[in-house]
């Protein structure tokens, strides 16, 4: 199967984890691209979704799902997202699609994160994908300068704005053999708004695509 045909398979899998009439937290990036296709052709009636996204939003909306407000919910049975990479914990590292802030925010509505990838984003250790970090213009080289301390080359995405109005840096040479004390200290630097680790709000399950077809990982057994 192809890495497509993987994220498709996922997206699909997804599905079971949606309870109809409820609000879905949805995230960004190709494999949730699958999820969405598969919610609205699935005709499964859903109260609305929360996206994490302009990207996600558009595709939603050109399907017929309506879209609410973070600020319009207290709580969220599920959200749906990807990753760049996933580790045995749950752990993951987010952000390639530059839209980690406001995927941590809709993750940390939900009672359930639900993760869906292929199975090249599982990994022993994270670190091996660029660590995208979301900072605030006036602080991208005192911060680049504080992971190159820690031994990272970080590096400014080219012609990235966020949703926000922010940068990115990718940070390479990493490993996060500590991801919540990793997650927990470089939130803290000033001028960043947020790290791509998601150790707080990591995965209580992963659908993880493979030749063997969809394996299920529960982080919370
Ligand atoms: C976007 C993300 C995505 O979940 C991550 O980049 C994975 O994307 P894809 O499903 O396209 O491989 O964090 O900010």
């Amino acid at each position: 199967m192809t890495q497509d045909e993987l994220k498709t398979l996922v997206g699909q899998a997804a599905l079971n984890y949606v309870t109809p009439g409820s609000i879905v937290g949805v995230g960004t990036g190709s494999t949730v691209d699958k999820f969405i296709d598969a919610l609205a052709a699935s005709g499964m009636a859903i109260a609305g979704a929360v996206s994490s996204s302009q990207r996600s939003t558009e595709r939603m909306r050109g399907l017929g799902i309506k879209i609410l407000e973070a600020a319009e919910v207290t709580s969220l049975p599920v959200y749906i997202d990807g990753a760049d990479e996933i580790d045995q914990a749950g752990t993951m590292i987010k952000g390639g699609g530059a839209a980690l802030t406001r995927e941590k925010i809709v993750a940390d509505l939900a009672e359930r994160f639900v993760c869906i990838a292929d199975e090249s984003k599982l990994v022993p250790v994270l670190g091996g994908f660029p660590l995208p970090v979301e900072v605030i213009p006036m602080a991208a080289a005192q911060i680049a300068r504080r992971f190159a301390a820690m031994g990272g080359q970080a590096t400014l995405r080219a012609g990235c704005v966020t949703d926000n109005g922010c940068q990115i840096l990718d940070v390479r040479g990493l490993q996060i053999r500590e991801p919540a004390a990793f997650e927990a200290e470089v939130s803290q630097w000033p001028g960043v708004v947020t790290v791509g680790v998601f150790a707080r709000n990591r995965a209580s399950v992963c659908l993880l695509g493979t030749a063997e077809g969809v394996r299920t990982l529960d982080f919370t057994a």
